[in-house]
């Protein structure tokens, strides 16, 4: 399968979240949705030498790895990094409005400079051999989106990039916080849809609000080539995820079910634990797997209990899923 079908449906690049724990996670939920890392800042890459940000597992392909920067030289040895390291992607963030992040050029406050962001993608797109695409905003702060998001996808489509993740509304960079930054401006769906319409052989994903496969779905069917899921795939991962080969992709063996989900993690996380890892930097990830089901409480609270105890392992994992088998009974 092409990359940019498996861009059909993917995780979005979150930071504390989406580490590779989480992406081997997921990866067992679906096998085809194309899985983001949380984002990695050339600086630190190239300047700081924490190549130790790049390792990843086999089991997570297809994988992207999320870059942050806006020097072309260092975006383009990071990417080069990233090539070398055996990610499928390479992407952009010109979307995250943290303080840290504008203080250095980096993220939503690039919506400004689409000249700027061009020369980072000519860049980094010479620079090695991966597809490298960009994750936006509709705009920033006072910016007219109608206007200026079709002068940006232009810049960046000059400069080589064929894929595109539009979050649906803009980032007010005064006075609110990341936080508040993806809930209070409003989405606009339909812009993105209408940048779909205007620029027709940009592979486009639309992001921001979308919590289960029917809009999935629905995005799909109004003509956009993907959709990326944040929030609801961290917290209701088998909601967005369990049937997505089946549904998004036209697989078909069946989907897994939740407990199989569970098993097919025990290796990994023996695995971690063996070589030094604590339990809970996995299970942290999987808290939401039975969200909506019967026994979600018990599963939450005996992994998030028990994981930080000393000498947690895989009996924790199987003590919570009886829990959950109990009261489903
Ligand atoms: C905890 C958290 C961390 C995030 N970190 C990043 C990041 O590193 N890079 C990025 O481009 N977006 C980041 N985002 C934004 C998401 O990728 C996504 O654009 C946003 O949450 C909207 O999608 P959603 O409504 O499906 O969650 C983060 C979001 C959250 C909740």
């Amino acid at each position: 399968m092409h990359l940019d079908d498996h861009a059909k449906l993917s995780v979005a690049p979150m930071m504390d979240w989406t580490d590779r724990h989480c992406r081997t996670f997921h990866r067992q939920l679906s096998r085809r949705a194309l899985l983001y890392t949380e984002m990695v800042t050339a600086p630190a890459l190239v300047r700081g030498g924490a190549t130790h940000l790049l390792d990843f597992g086999a089991q997570e392909h297809p994988v992207a790895l999320q870059l942050g920067g806006s020097e072309p030289d260092e975006l383009a040895r990071a990417a080069r990094m990233g090539a070398d390291h055996g990610y499928d992607e390479i992407n952009l963030n010109v979307g995250c409005p943290s303080d840290r992040v504008q203080s250095g050029r980096f993220g939503a406050v690039l919506m400004r400079e689409p000249e700027l962001v061009a020369e980072c993608c000519a860049a980094m797109i010479a620079a090695q051999p991966l597809p490298v695409t960009v994750k936006c905003r509709i705009g920033v702060d006072d910016q007219r989106p109608a206007e200026v998001l079709p002068d940006f996808l232009s810049k960046i489509r000059a400069a080589g990039v064929r894929r595109v993740t539009i979050h649906a509304r803009m980032a007010w960079l005064q006075g609110l916080s990341p936080k508040e930054n993806r809930d209070v401006p409003p989405l606009d769906y339909d812009l993105v849809h209408r940048m779909k319409a205007a620029f027709p052989d940009l592979h486009v994903s639309i992001n921001g609000g979308i919590t289960d496969l029917d809009q999935v779905e629905t995005h799909l069917a109004r003509g956009l080539n993907g959709v990326m899921v944040g929030r609801a795939a961290y917290h209701d991962p088998a909601t967005v995820l369990l049937e997505a080969d089946q549904r998004i992709f036209g697989g078909t063996a069946p989907a897994p079910t939740r407990e199989e989900v569970v098993h097919a993690m025990l290796p990994y996380i023996d695995r971690h634990i063996a070589t030094g890892g604590k339990l809970g930097q996995v299970t942290r990830h999987m808290l939401g797997l039975f969200t909506g089901q019967p026994g979600a409480r018990r599963w939450r609270r005996v992994l998030s209990e028990g994981a930080s105890r000393p000498g947690a392992d895989r009996h924790l994992v199987l003590e919570a899923l009886g829990e959950v088998t109990r009261a489903a009974a």
